[in-house]
């Protein structure tokens, strides 16, 4: 089966079709979100909070990603994988973003990167494009900046909307093939997908998006230090999980896990042959050798 490739996303936008985008960090949610028809999987670097215990995306590293793209890339076998570039791996200049993406391409498997930024990034992006790297946007609320932007709603004003605007015609300019659109007011997100030709994913950004993206562990009941107002609850994992480890820790108590059914048998006449040899060991032999 052929891989999805960013002409087949841009194209999905030609045609109406809506793109549903999911993140994923490894490989058996790269395989379930593939086989339930996810057509493009982010590695994003929110795995640094809902992966690993962090509490905010600053902290990961390029090898924490390197490490979960490769585990992605090995449980997607149609799924365009997108990887994030992580905090700082591409803030200080386009050489250091082309070898960062180059890395995440070539050393770990992914098929295209995202970054966060507009205006600002629209030259690295266009050094990445230049090189051959397909290369997501990120605008609105950029979880990297965190410490300057806190975790509220962008583009509220006029003068904050139209910077917003600029920063997706730049990104278009530089050749991103989509653009993430992120907790920013759903008027605004429209007006952006009307002006620009390359799909928006809105995460936060209402339905008038070409696709959307949700971080997996947030539609499943997986994160808990907070629930984005933008997120929607598909399942409570949480609660099958802990009902199924209950279980088993009563079983083993009890002492009715394993069974017959998980244990494996043993020829009879070879445990008659063993006893007489094993009472022989533990009466001394094994301290004369
Ligand atoms: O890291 C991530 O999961 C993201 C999405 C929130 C778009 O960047």
């Amino acid at each position: 089966m052929a891989r999805v490739t960013v002409s087949d996303i841009k194209a999905m936008k030609r045609r109406g079709e809506k793109i549903a985008m999911l993140t994923a960090y490894d490989y058996p949610t790269a395989r379930l979100v593939e086989e339930a028809g996810v057509p493009m999987i982010l590695v994003g670097d929110s795995l640094g909070m809902v992966v690993l215990g962090y509490d905010s995306t600053v902290p990961v590293t390029m090898e924490d990603m390197i490490h979960h793209v490769k585990a992605v890339v090995r449980g997607a076998q149609r799924a365009l994988v997108v990887a994030d570039m992580p905090f700082m791996s591409f803030q200080t200049g386009w050489q250091d973003a082309l070898r960062n993406a180059g890395r995440l391409l070539k050393e770990a498997g992914a098929q295209a990167v995202k970054l966060e930024g507009g205006v600002r990034v629209a030259e690295t992006v266009s050094k990445l494009v230049e090189a051959g790297m397909p290369v997501m946007g990120h605008i609105g609320l950029t979880p990297q900046s965190v410490n300057q932007l806190g975790h509220r709603v962008q583009g509220k004003t006029a003068k904050a909307a139209l910077r917003l605007m600029n920063d997706a015609r730049a990104l278009e300019e530089a050749g991103a093939f989509a653009i993430v659109l992120e907790t920013i007011p759903a008027p605004l997100a429209r007006l952006i997908t009307e002006r620009v030709k390359v799909p928006t994913i809105g995460i936060g950004a209402g339905p008038d998006c070409d696709g959307q993206v949700q971080v997996f562990h947030d539609i499943m009941g997986l994160y808990w230090a907070f629930t984005p107002r933008h997120t929607k609850r598909y399942a409570q994992v949480d609660e099958a999980i802990r009902g199924a480890v209950a279980d088993y820790v009563r079983e083993v108590g009890e002492g009715a896990f394993p069974s017959e059914k998980e244990s494996f048998p043993m020829d009879e006449e070879a445990l008659a042959e063993l006893l007489p040899q094993e009472s022989g060991l533990s009466r001394g032999e094994r301290s004369t050798r």
